[in-house]
Parts: C-alpha cells; sequence; structure tokens
C-alpha cells in the first residue's frame, strides 16, 4: 500500500522533471533566434519606441559614453555637430571633413584606396539630378494625395545592369495598385568603363523610372543613394506609406510582402525598420576583405541594423532619417550607416525570418521554398523570371 503511494509520488516527481527539461529545450533555441531588442542599452538612453525623436545630444544614443576610444569615428561623433546638408547648395566646405580626416587620422596612407576616397568626400552628400540627354524620362512625383503609393519599391541599381532591371520591371517590380517601382543609379558616365549615357537616356525615357544622381556609382557611394531618396521622398512623395530599399539582386515576393504591411497595427507601422536584423556585428579587421574597417577609423560594435540586401521603413520616418544623417558621422557601409541613423533616432529594428539576403544558390530550384519568405537575394534574372512564373501559375501546389 505504502509502496503504491511511493511510486506514484515518483512517477509524479519524474514527470515534472521531463517537463521542465523539455520547456528548457524547447524555448533555448527560440530565445537565442528571437531579436533581443535594443542590447545592451547604456544606462540612460531612451528605450526603443514607435515615436522617433532626436536629442540634443546624440552621443548616449550612439553607446559613445565613458572612456571613448580613440578611433577618429568614435571621435568625430562625438564632437559632431551638423553634417552640410543633403538638400544645401552649399557644397563649398564639404571636403573639409574629409581633408580633416585624412590628417588627423594616424595611418590614413595605409587605407584601402576606396575607403581613403569615401573618407574624403564622405560630408559632401549634395547632387544635383543627372538628366537624359535631349530631355524626357523624367521621373514624376507621386502625384495628388488620392494617388499616393501604398509601398514604394526603391532598387539600388548601377548604370550598366540593365538585365537586372528588366527582370525586376517583369515581376516583382511590375504594375500592381499603389505600388510605384523606382531605381537608384548614380551616374551613367562613368570613370573608366564605358559611357553608358546613351543606352541609359533611352531606357530612362523609355520607363520613366529611373532616378539618377550625378555622382560615381562605386559601392562607397551607397549611402548617397539613400540619402538622395529620402530627400527625393520628402519633396515628391510625402505620403508613401512604407518604403522597400533593396538591390536589383533581390527577389520580392510582393504579394506576400503587401500582405505583410497591410495586417501590422499602426504603432508598429509608425516606427517600421524591417528586415533581416543583425545584431552584435563587428567590424572586419583583416585588411583586404570587401568590408575590413581599420581600428583607427572605428572601434565598438555595430549598432542592430537590417541587411542592406532588402528592408523595409516606413515612409514617414523618411525626414527623420534626413535629419539624423545629418548628425551621425559618416560611415562606409550603407546598411550599418542606416541602422546608426535608427538608433540615433531611437528606433528598433524589427526581424522577419522571410527576409534572407544570403540566400543559397541551390535552392533557388525550389518554389515551394519560397511560399512563406518575402525576400531573398542574390537571385539571377533568369531564376527571378522562372521562380515568379511558377508563383503565378494558379495550379502550383507545393
Ligand atoms: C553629450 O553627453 C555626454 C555623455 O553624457 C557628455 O559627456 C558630453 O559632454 C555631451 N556632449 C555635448 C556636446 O554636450
Ligand atoms: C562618390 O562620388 C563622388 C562624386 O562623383 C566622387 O567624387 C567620389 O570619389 C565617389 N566616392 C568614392 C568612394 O569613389
Amino acid at each position: 500500500m505504502r509502496c503504491h503511494k511511493c511510486l506514484l509520488c515518483l512517477s509524479a516527481l519524474l514527470t515534472l522533471l521531463g517537463l521542465k527539461v523539455y520547456i528548457e529545450w524547447m524555448s533555448e533555441p527560440q530565445l537565442g533566434k528571437a531579436y533581443p531588442g535594443p542590447r545592451s542599452s547604456p544606462p540612460g538612453s531612451t528605450p526603443a519606441s514607435a515615436e522617433p525623436t532626436l536629442p540634443a545630444n546624440l552621443s548616449v544614443r550612439l553607446g559613445q559614453t565613458g572612456p571613448l576610444p580613440s578611433a577618429y569615428w568614435n571621435q568625430q561623433q562625438w564632437r559632431l555637430g551638423t553634417l552640410p546638408g543633403v538638400n544645401s547648395i552649399e557644397v563649398g566646405d564639404c571636403g573639409a571633413w574629409g581633408a580633416a580626416a585624412a590628417a588627423e587620422i594616424p595611418d590614413f596612407a595605409s587605407y584601402p584606396e576606396d575607403l581613403r576616397r569615401f573618407l574624403l568626400w564622405a560630408a559632401c552628400r549634395s547632387f544635383p539630378q543627372w538628366l537624359p540627354a535631349g530631355g524626357g524620362g523624367q521621373v514624376t512625383g507621386c502625384g495628388d494625395p488620392s494617388n499616393v503609393p501604398f509601398l514604394l519599391l526603391a532598387v539600388k541599381s548601377e548604370p550598366g545592369r540593365f538585365a537586372e532591371r528588366q527582370a525586376v520591371r517583369q515581376t516583382w517590380g511590375g504594375p500592381a495598385p499603389r505600388v510605384r517601382l523606382l531605381f537608384l543609379l548614380g551616374s551613367p558616365v562613368g570613370q573608366a568603363g564605358p559611357d553608358l549615357s546613351t543606352l541609359v537616356s533611352w531606357e530612362s525615357r523609355r520607363y520613366s523610372d529611373l532616378l539618377l544622381w550625378d555622382f560615381l556609382d562605386v559601392p562607397f557611394n551607397q549611402t548617397l543613394k539613400d540619402l538622395m531618396l529620402l530627400a527625393w521622398l520628402g519633396r515628391h512623395c510625402p505620403g508613401v506609406s512604407f518604403v522597400l530599399q533593396a538591390q536589383d539582386d533581390a527577389f520580392v515576393h510582393t504579394p506576400a510582402l503587401l500582405d505583410h504591411l497591410q495586417g501590422l497595427s499602426p504603432a508598429r507601422a509608425r516606427g517600421l525598420y524591417l528586415g533581416e536584423v543583425f545584431t552584435q556585428a563587428k567590424p572586419l579587421r583583416k585588411p583586404g576583405g570587401p568590408f575590413y574597417v581599420p581600428g583607427s577609423f572605428f572601434e565598438g560594435s555595430y549598432p542592430a541594423y537590417a541587411s542592406g540586401g532588402g528592408y523595409v521603413i516606413s515612409g514617414r520616418l523618411a525626414p527623420w532619417l534626413l535629419q539624423a544623417a545629418a548628425r551621425v558621422a559618416p560611415f562606409p557601409f550603407g546598411d550599418v550607416y542606416t541602422g546608426l541613423c535608427f538608433q540615433a533616432l531611437g528606433l528598433a529594428p524589427r526581424t522577419h525570418k522571410g527576409f534572407l539576403t544570403a540566400w543559397p544558390a541551390d535552392r533557388t530550384a525550389d518554389p515551394c521554398a519560397f511560399r512563406d519568405l518575402l525576400l531573398v537575394r542574390p537571385l539571377s534574372p533568369q531564376d527571378s523570371i522562372r521562380l515568379w512564373k511558377q508563383l503565378q501559375d494558379p495550379g502550383f501546389q507545393c
């Protein structure tokens, strides 16, 4: 009799223990995957909310507190007032910031050439639009308020990538209600390459979807595309609800993205910065690599940021981001810089597991793998067209 009770007790205990182990086992990987929010917010910093704010002193927001590293960016951010404006005509002294950087960074001469060039001109952020010879092809604004797009697809391309642009037009960027497509490009004149002006002018007249600016289209000038787009939005499309910023080798499941955005709560939609979020990323210190950042330039971790392969922001943040960018010291990588500007505004990125910006090439053949995804890259123009056809097929089943 007693032993029966004992057994009952023991089995109850064992069940409880098993349950505990199971719960721990279940919750651990999920915790590891979920975005932990603005990590290690320094004491005194404002918790992230949906409303942007821009304090007079950004040091605490950007984690520049305590003993300050001697690296140039960290020192600059500490001292920085305002950089020359994106919209301003006074281009005159924008070179002064770069000249000072070159003079003050002790090992500047040993920096890779493109990083040196970036730093020399990083504060020059005001460029005229590049207009096709012979006129025409002007990109129109978003027009009257009844017609404002819900989603603007702003695709970063380079003048020579004609096939990539055409694939986007024929697939996920094709005409859809309240969706607008624009490509962001630098000058088609280039530097050492062929002069693509005639071809790009033709394309611009044919499609009226190219926003071109007169600066060299190189990777370290990508931030200029972001800033020029923000300025353009303020002037020509202030009412747009959401803006997707993506590379031209991305593939976007536009209907699924629209569904997701339409389903957001108003609070979440207001401060949206959505994509594949990297937290705790650190600068790469291996000279010669594409993302090399010398220790004498930047110390510390990157802010949480959404991968530049493709992310969505809410349109109302455009003027806020421009204001933040005027007060955040230049950084060579566009997506990290956007992350810094959001951090300055007190807004945190949100991760969505449907954004995969390093998609394994061998999986592109499978449209079923794509069902729950919103954006993947890189895909070739051919793969994009094939995948889009499969997804559009009414008979498509997994
Ligand atoms: C900004 O805040 C930091 C940390 O509180 C402070 O040490 C620094 O002097 C402030 N900078 C300015 C320009 O007020
Ligand atoms: C960016 O474009 C400007 C204007 O064409 C140019 O002066 C600058 O060198 C470019 N930046 C880089 C890193 O090449």
